[in-house]
């Protein structure tokens, strides 16, 4: 059997983080070398297992980024858009693979994330879940057949919580709908909608928001057209399947050349 894949959780003490490190120590594919928090967290050189009311794995968490990052052969962000540019910098300096789910980037945030996949590999993705990424597949197929008849709606629902929107998942649904329409999605999504709006235009798409309890990630994309309505969607019951799919990207990288990766190609879709 190889060898473990030394993995840095950056943001341990978050819902990801947690969900991560509970998959990860129960998996002889992979061993924790570092959890990382910001500086001044309670969590701070706790042992990382207390975080998820286990006893002990040897590994204590940490605020120093740089030598977390280090310690792992693979860094796994799941934290916020600063974090997620600064943990980049650091994986192309020190030669290690990233694997980030961070969303709610800016373009600049972006480009970090590219000139370090000039340098490692890199899969972002906005959602890991194998049934996101197909719904992300079958909607491609389904908005080429449609055209423009189809007045597209999203509609995404998760946790209160949640500091961006609309979600990443929400906006990489309507990128495949305006890619589908040879356009970008900045030049056709309307983000709710209030006032005198006037007719709904054709071609534009909606994308709706909705924050409450702990909704853990649901997404709607209906298709209306004058007589019937198609609706593909997908509901997440829990964290473990964004979880896994982070996993299974961290195990792919080992060996790639560096380059940007989305979950597709982890997937093998
Ligand atoms: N790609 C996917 O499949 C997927 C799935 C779910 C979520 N996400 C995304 O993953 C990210 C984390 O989600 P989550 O639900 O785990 O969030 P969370 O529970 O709020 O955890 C965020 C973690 O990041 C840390 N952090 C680092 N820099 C931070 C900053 N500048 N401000 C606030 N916190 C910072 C937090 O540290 P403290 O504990 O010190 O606050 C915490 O450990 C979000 O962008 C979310 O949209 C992606």
């Amino acid at each position: 059997m190889p060898d473990p894949i030394r993995i840095a959780v950056l943001g341990a003490s978050g819902r990801m983080g947690r969900a991560i490190m509970r998959l990860a120590l129960d998996d002889a594919r992979f061993r924790l070398a570092g959890a990382w928090v910001r500086p001044g967290s309670v969590a701070d050189g706790v042992q990382a297992a207390t975080l998820l009311g286990r006893g002990t794995c040897g590994v204590r968490v940490a605020s120093d980024l740089a030598a977390v990052i280090r310690a792992a052969d693979v860094a796994i962000d799941f934290t916020r858009p600063a974090t997620a540019v600064e943990a980049a910098g650091i994986c192309a300096a020190e030669g290690r693979a990233l694997v980030s789910g961070t969303t709610g980037l800016s373009s600049g945030d972006r480009a970090t994330l590219e000139r370090a996949a000039d340098r490692i590999p890199v899969v972002w993705a906005p959602n890991m879940s194998v049934g996101v990424n197909l719904l992300l597949r079958a909607l491609d197929e389904v908005a080429r057949r449609l055209g423009e008849d189809y007045d597209a709606e999203i509609v995404e629902a998760h946790h209160r919580h949640k500091v961006d929107a609309p979600s990443g998942t929400a906006l990489a649904l309507g990128e495949v709908l305006a890619r589908a329409r040879g356009r970008e999605l900045a030049e056709l999504m309307d983000c709710g909608r209030e006032g005198q709006t006037g007719e709904r235009v054709p071609g534009r798409i909606g994308m709706h928001s909705l924050r409450g309890g702990e909704i853990v990630g649901e997404h709607d994309v209906r298709l209306i057209a004058a007589g019937e309505e198609l609706r593909l969607g997908h509901t997440a019951f829990g964290r473990d399947a964004f979880a896994a799919g982070a996993l299974r990207a961290a195990h792919w990288l080992q060996g790639r050349e560096p380059g940007l990766y989305g979950m597709a190609e982890v997937l093998g879709f």
